[in-house]
């Protein structure tokens, strides 16, 4: 069995606004593991994106902890939780947030720059991650000449390049067909096991369920169930150009 990597402890959530109080998480307790890809599943405004947010450590839960990579996320101040956010996590989101005017390579290097790499090494990992997602021969493209799925392999090689310990995906497949959806969550997949990776997935398609493995379903801010799905058939390399 893998080591737990990041792990929620009696986590609890609310919001308030004026005289309405929403607990979002219900003392929620979770172990998830390096170099797994972890599936969450539930109906809309069942807690996923905030539970993605407070694993992250984008939010503070109200009760409970967070330890993400061996590191308690509550002792750490604020300038510190942004430190370990930027040396250690990555983020895919339903819409790919790339900026219009910068290639696909100059996207994913971007970021690398404010880890304090030095612009050779930078580019070296920057296009090694293009590579990986199957966009070397794209990678002097820019947005508007990308599909949407190439779209959003960038942004998994931009969250790649930095080599985080954890990666969040929020919806990373609702923008795009069901072909191209299993290429991204193939990739995703890939990663957790050829880097060691912790990867967690929060999506509507139960088409994706297959391909994860480890299944949680979410409702009301409580983990319902937590299974390991029956694998679909052969898994494809996540690099087919998609017919379509
Ligand atoms: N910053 C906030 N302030 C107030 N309420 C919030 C805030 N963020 C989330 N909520 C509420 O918390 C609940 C859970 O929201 P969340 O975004 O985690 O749901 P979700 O499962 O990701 O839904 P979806 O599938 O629609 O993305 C919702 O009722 C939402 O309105
Ligand atoms: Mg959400």
């Amino acid at each position: 069995m893998s080591s737990i990597s990041l792990q929620a402890r009696n986590v609890t959530k609310s919001f308030t606004s004026g005289p309405i109080h929403n607990t979002v998480l219900h003392n929620l307790t979770l172990d998830m593991h390096a170099g797994e890809l972890t599936l969450i599943s539930g109906p809309s405004g069942c807690g996923k994106s905030t539970l993605l947010a407070i694993l992250s450590g984008l939010q503070r839960p109200d009760a409970g902890q967070v330890f993400a990579l061996g590191q308690d996320l509550g002792e750490l101040n604020s300038h510190a939780l942004e430190r370990f956010r930027l040396q250690h996590t990555g983020f895919v989101f339903q819409g790919f947030n790339l900026f219009p005017a910068l290639n696909a390579l100059e996207q994913v290097e971007l970021p690398l720059s404010y880890l304090g790499l030095a612009p050779g090494e930078a580019r070296r990992r920057a296009m090694a991650s293009l590579e990986e997602v199957g966009l070397g021969p794209r990678m002097g493209l820019r947005p508007s000449e990308l599909s949407g799925g190439e779209k959003q392999r960038v942004a998994i090689a931009r969250a790649l390049a930095k080599e985080p310990g954890l990666l969040f995906a929020d919806e990373p497949t609702s923008a795009l067909d069901a072909a191209n959806g299993q290429i991204i969550i193939d990739i995703l997949h890939r990663i957790a096991r050829t880097h060691g990776t912790t990867v967690l997935c929060v999506s509507h398609d139960p088409r994706l369920v297959g391909h994860a493995d480890r299944v949680l379903a979410m409702e009301d801010g409580r983990i319902l169930s937590d299974r390991v799905p029956s694998p679909t058939s052969t898994p494809t390399s996540g690099l087919e150009e998609p017919s379509a």
